[in-house]
């Protein structure tokens, strides 16, 4: 296990370019078991969590060569139906192979995630979805078994207690792409993700309306090709580095951020006081000298991600005045409130809902990542502490972060990563 070491009160400067989206690469990836065709994804950042993925349709028989940014995926006669629990428990998107699996191979036996740190995650929509399509399901010793003769179109309501599921809409729409006649999904999630896969189905041959919107309706077709696609950057790094900017007081550039895919964040981060600007394939970032409170809460696209819940929270315990945060997609993810108390910041949580007092500055301590996104919170609070401090845990980082720590070092901060005894 390694932790970073961060020297606090950091100036940041310059250029960081974004990596593509890990959320749209994993079901991008699992969307190659549709075909026997070739398949070549660009722009894959190299993350933990896309090695799983890897890993899971390696097991499935897929052949897949990584080369850089570039991921060669050869599913030609793929024989497995099966994602083991030693692998699906390593990372829940891992699940979303149960759609294309139930719709190529018309069988699935596919482990259910299991908990998580950041609340309990059903995956009770991915099965009501393919259950609509005519898929059997059936759950057995801790496996989800998925059968069906066929596939057919329907209207599905894709909406549980907090709204639309992302990956729940992936595994939907991966199923009824090969169904047989029209499907509606209701509700279905909006999010940039989910948009780009629609787009990789597309080129593989589907017949896709209305994604990036709550009503997608999809016309089967029998057969899909293979694609070539270039993912979308990922907007919650490039939303980190905006935050990074803000907390730090530095100018920087965030080459590849979308301003399209980023609109929740920046309207949030220009009420507290950080100025936002499009900039020639980028955003560039200036904070204006005095920080103000914020209130917000996290809703599905376009409302603010719970994935850079987190991260403004690390700004508003810096910024002067009383800040209000409510989380409604996990009511539970506040893992990264205690250890952001370790470092003095003072915030109470009162249920869903976080009450942030900013205090003048926060000083460095050892503190423990829980999450990926909670450890991105306290490597950038480490930044803006007065004197060093330690990040356990960072293997968390590292599932969705690509070289993090290297990006910021080459901004300018000081950031040693070593062994934890
Ligand atoms: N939900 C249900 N039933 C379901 C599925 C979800 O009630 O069958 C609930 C969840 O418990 C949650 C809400 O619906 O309250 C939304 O969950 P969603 O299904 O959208 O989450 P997900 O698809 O499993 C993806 C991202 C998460 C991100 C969420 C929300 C990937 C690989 N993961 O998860 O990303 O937080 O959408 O935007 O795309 C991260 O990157 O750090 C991360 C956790």
């Amino acid at each position: 296990m390694e932790k970073l070491i961060v020297q606090g009160q950091a100036k940041l400067k310059g250029r960081v370019t974004v990596s593509g989206s890990k959320n749209a690469t994993l079901p991008i990836l699992a969307a190659s078991l549709l075909t026997d065709d070739l398949c070549v994804l660009e722009g894959v950042p190299q993350l933990r969590d896309v090695t799983t993925m890897i890993r899971i349709l390696r097991n499935l028989g897929l052949k897949v060569h990584q080369e850089g940014d570039r991921v060669t995926l050869s599913p030609n006669g793929y024989a497995g139906v099966e994602a083991p629990y030693r692998l699906v428990s390593t990372m829940r998107a891992s699940f979303c192979v149960l759609g294309p699996l139930t719709a190529k191979k018309r069988q699935a036996r596919v482990s259910l995630p299991g908990g998580c740190v950041i609340g309990p995650r059903p995956v009770d929509l991915h099965l009501k979805g393919l259950k609509a399509l005519g898929a059997q399901i059936k759950v057995e010793g801790g496996y989800v078994l998925s059968k069906a003769k066929e596939l057919r179109g329907t209207t599905i309501y894709l909406g549980g207690a907090f709204g639309s599921s992302v990956l729940g809409t992936a595994n939907v729409l991966m199923g009824a792409v090969l169904a047989r006649g029209r499907t509606l999904i209701e509700n279905a999630a909006c999010e940039p993700e989910l948009a780009d896969l629609a787009e990789v189905l597309i080129k593989m041959g589907a017949k896709i309306q209305g994604h990036g919107t709550p009503l997608i309706a999809v016309e089967g077709v029998r057969r899909l090709h293979g694609f070539t696609h270039r993912v979308i950057p990922d907007r919650i790094e490039a939303g980190t580095y905006l935050v990074a900017a803000g907390i730090t007081g530095s100018e920087i550039e965030v080459q590849g951020a979308r301003a399209e895919h980023l609109g929740a964040v920046i309207d949030k981060l220009d009420q507290a006081g950080v100025g936002v600007h499009p900039a020639g394939g980028g955003i560039r970032v200036k904070p204006r000298r005095r920080l103000s409170p914020v209130d917000a809460t996290t809703l599905p696209f376009p409302g603010f991600p719970t994935d850079m819940q987190a991260q403004l929270m690390a700004l508003l315990c810096v910024t002067p005045g009383i800040s209000v945060i409510t989380e409604k997609i996990y009511p539970d993810r506040f893992m990264h409130v205690a250890e952001l108390g370790r470092m003095g910041a003072q915030i109470k949580l009162e249920g869903a809902t976080a009450i942030v007092c900013g205090v003048k500055r926060l000083s460095g301590a050892p503190v423990m990542a829980s999450d990926l996104r909670a450890s991105a919170a306290l490597l950038l609070a480490g930044l803006a502490a007065r004197g060093a401090s330690e990040v356990g845990r960072i293997y968390h980082l590292d599932r969705g972060y690509e070289r993090m720590d290297e990006k910021l070092v080459k901004l300018g901060a000081e950031i040693r990563r070593e062994k934890m005894e």
